[in-house]
């Protein structure tokens, strides 16, 4: 089989989208526009080449080490962007991909591969059959054969009535290819140098061109400007919860839940509405995730239950634990299996040892908390003194009172009590009991002694 060179054209400059990111850059379901094209590229050619624009150095590093990055530095049109590709390109097959077409399924540009194989066509087009063809280019046929394209600005009044139009997506022979391209003129009414015009001069040469027409024509949208990104978005968010519910994930209201493509989930977990999961996200098998919970680039283990509305960022959460409804977990987080995180607690930077509970409105940060162990409702580690921050121990089976400050850094031993309200200052030895905090005084009869010191005066 010969090789085949993929051709991603992303030297557009992508004002419409008014924006000071490169186009390409732009997210999609959490990858930048560019790892669409990419991902196909990857899994059908033997190279890589991209073309660029000029200071486009974050859209290269971002296309990884693997890929032949070439800059275009004048604008002049898609067949001069495809010449500058041409010294880096192999012999055999060349595979065009437009950079900002991110629903081109890899299906789809497989078959349009296979069949440029097999036919041994000059060129094959990828084409749509589309209900609105406006500012498309027009494949024009004769006889049922690809004659050429022309695009919309250029064409009759006849021509504007096809409905068949040019992806941008084709497979050229790498020599007929440059040949043609050698032949391109910039007569045209945008003055540019059009890749399209090689399927009309191959043609004429009488070389065979084919065209593949998509199943679904919806893969042809483009993003140029933000209310495009947003229509494409639709799809592939639909694209992304088809994936997972044919997998077995149960969705409960897929028109309200946001899962980004870098997200992975075993079956007979249920989502809840109104669900944001984003980053590379890894959920187990038979989970709960509640209505309005927010995870992020997080780990949860199998049988977790998130009840409603927990944030949970660069975290993890070991089997069979349930948080929430309403707790936070900041970066670096660890809970524990069979852990329960109640509401209004937040976490950061802190392990919580297997079937520990933090039950109700605590702060934990810096912390390192064992097994077994009960965290009062309102305890508090206090672990930044202004300039530095320090680490609070809490060992296996300790029980730590309501309403309790942990001045860190401070340990509180295996088994140990620590007496509600108090404010630990220091170590407290494992099985000993720790108050802090002032002693009781009680004044009886206190109340009517006070009433009538009032009426004497
Ligand atoms: C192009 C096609 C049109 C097709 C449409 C599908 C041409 C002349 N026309 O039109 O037939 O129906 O796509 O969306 O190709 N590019 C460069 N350098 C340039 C110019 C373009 O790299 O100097 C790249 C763009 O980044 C883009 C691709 O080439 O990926 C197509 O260019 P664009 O200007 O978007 O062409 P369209 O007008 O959309
Ligand atoms: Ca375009």
């Amino acid at each position: 089989m010969s090789q085949v060179t993929a051709v991603i054209l992303a030297a557009g400059e992508g004002k419409r989208m008014r924006s000071r990111q490169p186009k390409v850059l732009h997210p999609l379901c959490g990858r930048p526009l560019i790892a669409y094209p990419l991902r196909t590229a990857r899994a059908l050619a033997d190279r890589i080449v991209l073309v660029v624009g000029p200071n486009a150095d974050a859209v290269v590093e971002r296309a990884g080490s693997d890929v032949r990055a070439v800059v275009q530095r004048e604008r002049l049109g898609s067949g001069h962007a495809m010449l500058q590709a041409q010294a880096e390109c192999g012999d055999g097959t060349i595979l065009v991909l437009p950079g900002d077409m991110p629903l081109l399924s890899f299906e789809t540009i497989g078959r349009l591969v296979d069949h440029h194989r097999k036919s041994r066509a000059a060129a094959t087009v990828l084409t749509a059959v589309v209900p609105a063809p406006q500012g498309y280019g027009r494949v024009v046929r004769r006889g049922g054969r690809v004659r050429r394209i022309v695009e919309d600005r250029d064409a009759t009044a006849a021509e504007k009535k096809i409905a068949e139009i040019n992806t941008s997506v084709y497979c050229f022979a790498a020599a007929k290819l440059w040949q043609a391209l050698g032949k391109v003129s910039a007569d045209n009414d945008q003055g540019e140098y059009y890749l399209t015009d090689v399927i009309g001069i191959l043609a004429r040469a009488g070389a065979r061109v084919d065209a593949v027409v998509t199943q679904d024509p919806g893969e042809a949208a483009g993003v140029n400007d933000r209310k495009q990104l947003a229509a494409v978005a639709v799809v592939q968010r639909r694209r992304i919860l088809d994936r997972l519910m044919e997998s077995g994930v149960t969705i409960l209201d897929p028109a309200s839940t946001y899962i980004e493509d870098t997200v992975t989930i075993e079956p007979d977990t249920t989502i809840h509405p109104h669900v944001t999961i984003e980053g590379p996200s890894a959920i187990g098998g038979d989970c709960v995730i509640g209505p309005g919970c927010h995870v992020s680039a997080s780990r949860i283990a199998e049988r977790v239950t998130l009840l409603p509305y927990c944030v949970i960022r660069e975290s993890a959460i070991d089997e069979d634990a349930t948080l929430g409804p309403f707790c936070h977990l900041r970066p670096l987080a660890h809970v524990g299996p069979k852990a329960k995180i109640g509401n209004f607690v937040e976490l950061k930077k802190s392990t919580i040892g297997r079937g520990s509970k933090v039950p109700h409105l605590s702060y934990v940060g810096d912390a390192t908390v064992g097994q077994g162990v009960n965290v009062g409702a309102g305890t508090i580690t206090c672990n930044y003194d202004g300039v530095n921050k320090h680490e609070t121990k809490i060992g296996d089976r300790a029980f730590i009172g309501t309403n309790t400050s942990l001045v860190a850094p401070v340990t509180v031993g295996e088994g140990a009590y620590v007496g509600a309200g108090s404010t630990i200052t220091k170590d407290v030895p494992p099985g000993a009991l720790a108050v802090g905090r002032a002693q009781q005084v009680v004044k009886e009869g206190w109340a009517a002694r006070k009433a009538k010191k009032r009426e004497e005066h």
